[in-house]
């Protein structure tokens, strides 16, 4: 049932902060985070993980890109990535006391599920799933599970199970610091910017007309550039994903540094630029990189936080987007929802099948 939307892509974009919250209920006790769910026998090698593994496919994979970031910057442990279908074929090796963690909105991905499989044969300490559907082949194997509460996610792009993935891995890097024995304030900033995630989704949604209305400026476009750093990076491509997939743009994402050694030579007055532009110690780098693009005569959409001070820079050729600000620890999960917003409204215009986008199905359930 869409309710009053138009399509479940839509519906599911506006159930984020209750979709969030629903994701928070429960493991958060105290102010602080309480994951006892997990089965106690495995939990306790949580103790003893010195590396982490994450391996998904599309946009659970950009949900694992963004938790590397976090789980090196925060709590020390290095994490690698990977896209299942690489993964089971690669012969790949591991590392002593490595956590696998495989995240799934369907939990019936079949690489996905081959990798879990084969993770199980090579020397992990313990596998994880991150899961939203409880009763999936995924949660049966894995030896923990987390379960993302989104609810059922109809619209084939996913949206509300990527941001509450998102949540999970930002309490689980909460928990790997009370095990790490990081300084308590590390996760009260955690838990704090968690709680008032979805406050701030809630509000951001609420100028979705805002970016409705960019949503022209790209419905005859044949191409996309999106640009990001840092955790934006992998927003970028998850902005590229819902672009490709709901308005059959071609789209690209680069880390903005990445843009001399090559896809500079693509800019000119014809090529929008879409730059994620959260406020934090690489919004320089970022502003030397909009230059590049708007000395090419690049069209540039720039999304970034109404107390940075790219805010005011809106002039011609440069759209600015100045959203209401947020902790910086949530900005890669809060910055997505626009780039959603973008791509529903611009299959709008275009009048593509946006829940059920042409060649594509919800569950991959076959290579
Ligand atoms: C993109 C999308 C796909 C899925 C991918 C993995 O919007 O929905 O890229 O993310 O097929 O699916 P799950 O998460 O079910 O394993």
């Amino acid at each position: 049932d869409k309710n009053n939307f138009r399509h479940y892509m839509e519906k599911e974009i506006f159930e984020q902060p209750i979709a969030i919250k629903n994701t928070l209920l429960n493991r958060i006790k105290h102010g602080k985070v309480d994951l006892s769910e997990l089965v106690e026998e495995h939990a306790t090698v949580l103790a003893h993980v010195e590396h982490i593994q994450i391996v998904a496919c599309g946009t659970a994979y950009h949900a694992g890109l963004v938790a590397r970031y976090w789980f090196e910057s925060i709590t020390g442990i290095p994490c690698d990535v990977e896209i299942a279908s690489e993964f089971r074929y690669r012969n790949p090796a591991t590392r002593p006391n490595s956590l696998f963690i495989t995240l799934s909105q369907s939990g019936e991905t079949a690489d996905t599920l081959a990798a879990l499989r084969l993770a199980k044969t090579i020397g992990y300490i313990s596998t994880l799933a991150i899961c939203n559907v409880a009763a999936s082949t995924l949660v049966r194997e894995a030896d923990l599970v987390l379960l993302t509460k989104a609810g059922t996610e109809v619209g084939v792009a996913s949206t509300k199970a990527f941001t509450t993935q998102l949540t999970v891995l930002l309490l689980l890097v909460a928990k790997f610091s009370q095990i790490k024995n990081k300084p308590a304030l590390v996760e009260k900033q955690i838990v704090e910017a968690l709680q008032i995630l979805p406050n701030r989704i809630e509000q951001l949604l609420s100028s979705a007309d805002k970016i409705e209305k960019l949503a022209k400026h790209f419905a005859d476009k044949q191409h996309t550039l999106f640009l990001g750093r840092g955790d934006e990076f992998p927003i970028a491509l998850e902005g590229a994903l819902k672009l490709k997939e709901t308005s059959y743009i071609h789209a690209e994402a680069y880390a903005a540094g990445e843009l001399k050694h090559g896809p500079l030579a693509l800019v000119d007055k014809n090529m929008s630029v879409i730059v994620i532009a959260a406020n934090n110690h690489l919004l320089d780098k970022l502003k030397s990189n909009i230059e590049e693009v708007r000395a090419r005569g690049g069209q540039l959409y720039i999304f970034t936080s109404e107390d940075s001070d790219l805010a005011d820079a809106d002039s011609k050729n440069m759209h600015v987007i100045a959203l209401p600000k947020i902790e910086e620890l949530t900005a890669s999960i809060y910055y997505t929802v626009p780039m959603q917003l973008l791509a529903y409204y611009v299959a709008l215009i275009k009048g593509t099948d946006v829940d059920r986008p042409r060649n594509l199905a919800k569950s991959v359930t076959v290579e």
